[in-house]
């Protein structure tokens, strides 16, 4: 027989949020007539923006004559849409990226679990505990770690605690760490970083050689003008840094998928034999030998809310599931509970309250609330006893989710 990748037999349980899925469906079969109001996976509900459906219906009438027909596009985007990313995203904040930094996509997920692709099996790692699951789970899978233990930890990763504890800032990591996984604003736990706690990690990646991946995918959702929404406006970043970008959360795309991931040109890491390397080159055999580039309307529909317009209408969204977090985040602060994000994220994250474990408050919820919110333990142990919503749905099913909670707390 054929032998498979035996990593994958380490990973403890599904990846969380098919189990949700999973345990909300078999709920629903029970209860048919039971109204779910979903708080639980960061997925949008609302349209997109007029101008994304428009820029998308002229580019899809192009493909239909042979003269605007347009086959294969650069598998690294097209220009029309990197020079928009650059400009607006990057060098109106001061932030020296330019367009042959950046690699369009079909997703945040996908580009954050790729990276490992290129680079070595043996550096050592650091994550958030809580953390996006996927940074963990494609570590597993790519054979970085040893087993997990009875929490849930895998051996050979580095975990930094953030929770109330210590205001959700992670210590800087007591040993060295090769790659480390960073996302602001946070999922799960919603908190921002300051310049100052980022200027911290720069100088920290550039004593210790070691690279950051930094996941800005709901950077739009920044409200305070002091926080930083890409780790280049912070000196020295280019030379340590890798950013993840995603129009998932910033226009609603989700379901269309289009992202992009800045490489610097002079980030660099080593070989075996401590050869200097640059990452950008390496990073571009992989995108052109893998990928074949996002199609063209979606890169049309993206580019489109960089106009005027496009910036006035995904603002309006964004702003909209802002309000719904904070209508939760007031709602749950005024039942007594302790709640934090949900101001600069889309997330709010609160601790359990009666001690419940995270599960066993999803399973409260869920049997005599009928709302599906997130267990924090799902993302790691240190988000036992925590419990993610999601502000993303309708005003009217945010307020009764609301008042179901006044109910059951
Ligand atoms: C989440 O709910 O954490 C996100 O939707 C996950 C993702 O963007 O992949």
């Amino acid at each position: 027989m054929t032998y498979i990748n035996d990593h994958y037999l380490k990973l403890t349980a599904g990846y969380l949020f098919p189990e949700i899925g999973r345990r909300v469906t078999a709920f629903c079969d029970k209860n048919p007539s039971a109204n779910v109001i979903r708080l639980g996976i960061g997925d949008v509900t609302e349209p997109l923006a007029p101008v994304v459906i428009q820029a998308m219906h002229t580019a899809v009438d192009e493909l239909a004559t042979r003269s605007s027909f347009r086959g294969y596009g650069p598998e690294q985007g097209y220009d029309f849409l990197r020079e928009a990313i650059a400009k607006h995203d990057y060098q109106a904040r001061g932030a020296k990226v330019d367009a042959d930094e950046i690699f369009v996509s079909d997703g945040s997920k996908c580009d954050s679990g790729n990276i490992l692709d290129i680079f070595g099996e043996n550096n050592v790692i650091a994550v958030l505990d809580p953390v996006y699951p996927v940074y963990v789970d494609t570590n597993v899978m790519a054979g970085h770690t040893g087993p997990a233990d009875a929490s849930g930890r895998y051996s050979g990763l580095v975990y930094l605690p953030v929770t109330a504890e210590n205001d959700f800032v992670p210590e800087l990591p007591r040993q060295r760490v090769d790659l480390i996984y960073l996302c602001y604003p946070n999922n799960p736990t919603g908190v921002v970083a300051t310049k100052e706690m980022l200027k911290r990690w720069v100088e920290y990646a550039k004593q210790n050689g070691s690279v950051i991946f930094y996941d800005a995918a709901y950077e739009a959702y920044i409200t305070d003008p002091a926080i930083p929404h890409s780790i280049y406006e912070i000196d020295g970043a280019r030379d340590v840094a890798i950013e993840f970008r995603s129009f998932s959360k910033t226009a609603g795309f989700t379901g269309v998928r289009c992202a992009f991931t800045v490489i610097p040109k002079g980030l660099k890491g080593k070989t075996r034999d401590g050869k200097e390397v640059e990452i950008h080159p390496l990073w571009n055999r992989r995108h052109c030998t893998k990928f074949n580039g996002v199609s063209y309307p979606v890169q049309r529909g993206a580019a489109a809310i960089y106009s005027p317009e496009g910036k006035r209408q995904v603002r309006e969204t964004i702003d909209f599931y802002l309000t719904n977090a904070k209508i939760i985040h007031g709602a749950l602060t005024k039942l007594g509970l302790k709640v934090y994000g949900g101001v600069n994220a889309p997330y709010v994250w609160l601790k359990t309250p009666g001690n419940l474990s995270s599960w066993d408050f999803f399973d409260k919820l869920l049997q005599e609330a009928h709302l599906v919110g997130t267990p924090g333990s799902g993302f790691g142990a240190c988000g036992e006893g925590y419990f993610r919503l999601s502000a993303f749905n309708s005003r009217a099913n945010v307020e009764e989710a609301v008042q179901r909670f006044a109910k059951i707390i």
